[in-house]
């Protein structure tokens, strides 16, 4: 899709649909009044009659508007106007595209409205554009194929805005690219990603982007004793792989902080030999979602080339119940020496970051984040709306927390006291891989993995409940979100 500036005046576009938004405030006002104006009163007149109520994502499609050049006149609710921002923007955009998409509308300008010219503003519609393109019928063989969105122009920008508008467009369709690429990781089933397909991929990629990779397999892995990870991948005819990536930026000072994104890539989850109920199994295939999400930052990060060094640690395995599997009561010992009493299978997710996390520090990793689908616990906390994030270093989370909200990703901060530590603490071994039955089952997760982390600053976000959409939203297909990935695009750049 190709993302352009067109500067001219509202009622000279010509174009197959003009898209602007109303907010909830009666009368048209500023850019809104010019096209009224433009178009003989028009906006007043359905604005008086309630027909556009500025309601958030109501659509109001007009055919052939008098006085304007544009074919079809497309006002999107945008609810109230002190609640305006940069994530209401992206949802208004990828809205728009969906529903013009759907009519099979190929090419569009939207205008912004009155102050709202600046650079956030057009890398917000660029990523809500690209990522509301994003469709998940790569395999039906019978494609819509007048259904496509191929161009669209952002007007709103003129000359003293232009530059802004150019460097926003460029680095939001770098994001919203790298976004549906790990969307499309996301959605493929198990047997066309296993872990050595996944390794394959995001090895392509690295080498596209100009990234060093390397990629661990089953026997390097077994060198480096990474016994928790090859506990996990011990049930599966799959041998497991662990993902190396990392970018260094040209002009690297010393002293800079170098970033270590971890991601859980479980590429499918039985459950093991705790096994999971047949009903609802098949969605674990997005168990890598964390770990597609870090290869996607990864890509995003190697064409913004921050200022600091990024090392990306994947595990991938599958988590089968077979012969070899493990099995509760099993005690394995982590790559960094600790002993792990693996109580339930199911809780495999903590146990390959385990080892990565120890690698990624032994790599020179001096600040961590990871992102995993780790507990079903974490939906009953925070439902599909929130990332649930953890952390041992506020100053380091604050900053995280900070990118999410410029990123327009919700992520909610959980406690991790030291009482929470007790829940893990081992029987037979130095730890077990699940609590001790009292609740809070995602905050044990996180401190499993915190055990790894020690005393470097370090991160943990469950996406359990918002890497995957259960329904189509109307600026994002079914499937796939690619949660995580922008905040954590912002706080790389930002640092
Ligand atoms: N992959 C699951 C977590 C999950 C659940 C992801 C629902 C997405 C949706 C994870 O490996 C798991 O099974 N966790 C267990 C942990 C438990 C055994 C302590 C869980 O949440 O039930
Ligand atoms: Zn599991
Ligand atoms: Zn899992």
């Amino acid at each position: 899709m190709q993302i352009t500036l067109d500067t001219k005046a509202l009622g000279a576009i010509e174009t197959e649909a003009l898209v602007t938004y109303a907010f909830e405030d009666g009368e048209p006002q500023g850019r809104l009044s010019e096209l009224d104006q433009a178009a003989g009163g028009l906006l007043t007149r359905l604005i008086k009659s309630g027909e556009v109520s500025g309601k958030a994502l109501e659509m109001t499609l007009l055919h052939a508007p008098a006085g304007l050049k544009a074919a079809r006149l497309l006002v999107v609710g945008a609810g109230k106007r002190e609640a305006f921002n940069g994530a209401t923007l992206r949802k208004l955009a990828g809205a728009a595209l969906r529903y013009l998409k759907a009519r099979s509308v190929h090419g569009f300008v939207f205008a912004v409205r009155e102050n709202g010219a600046t650079e956030e503003a057009a890398q917000a519609l660029a990523e809500g554009l690209v990522t509301a393109d994003f469709e998940t019928d790569k395999y039906k063989t019978e494609k819509k194929n007048d259904r496509f969105v191929d161009k669209v122009a952002i007007a709103g920008y003129g000359d003293a805005e232009k530059a802004a508008g150019e460097k926003g467009i460029s680095r939001g369709q770098i994001i919203g690219e790298a976004q549906n690429f790990t969307r499309d990781l996301v959605n493929e089933p198990s047997n066309k990603l296993t872990p050595r397909i996944l390794a394959d991929k995001a090895e392509a990629m690295a080498k596209t982007a100009g990234l060093t990779v390397e990629v661990l397999d089953e026997k390097k892995i077994a060198d480096l004793k990474m016994g928790a990870l090859l506990s996990v991948a011990q049930g599966s005819v799959e041998p497991p792989r662990m993902i190396v990536i990392t970018y260094t930026p040209a002009n690297l000072k010393p002293n800079s902080p170098v970033v270590g994104l971890v991601g859980k890539a479980v590429t499918f989850d039985t459950g093991g030999i705790s096994i999971k109920p047949a009903d609802g199994m098949e969605k674990m295939k997005y168990d890598m979602a964390g770990g597609a999400t870090m290869i996607g930052a990864m890509r995003a990060l190697a064409a913004l080339k921050p200022a600091v060094k990024v090392i990306c640690v994947v595990p991938a395995t599958e988590n089968m119940p077979g012969g070899k599997a493990q099995k509760p009561g099993d005690i394995q010992t982590a790559m960094s020496g600790k002993t792990i009493e693996v109580l339930n299978t199911d809780a495999e997710g903590r146990l390959i970051l385990a080892d990565a996390v120890h690698y990624a520090k032994q790599l020179g990793a001096t600040h961590l984040v990871d992102a995993a689908t780790l507990t079903g616990a974490i939906v009953v906390a925070l439902a599909n709306v929130n990332v649930g994030v953890f952390g041992n270093d506020q100053p380091w989370t604050d900053k995280l927390l900070a990118s999410a909200k410029a990123a327009g990703e919700k992520m909610w901060q959980l406690p991790m006291d030291d009482e929470y530590r007790e829940f893990i603490k081992g029987s037979f071994a130095d730890i077990q891989n699940i609590g001790s039955g009292k609740g809070g089952g995602s905050i044990t997760g996180a401190w499993f993995i915190r055990e790894f982390a020690g005393d470097t600053p370090w991160i943990h976000l469950d996406i359990a409940g918002t890497a995957w959409n259960d329904d189509a939203k109307a600026w994002l297909a079914k499937g796939p979100t690619g949660v995580s990935l922008r905040t954590l695009v912002h706080l790389v750049t930002s640092l």
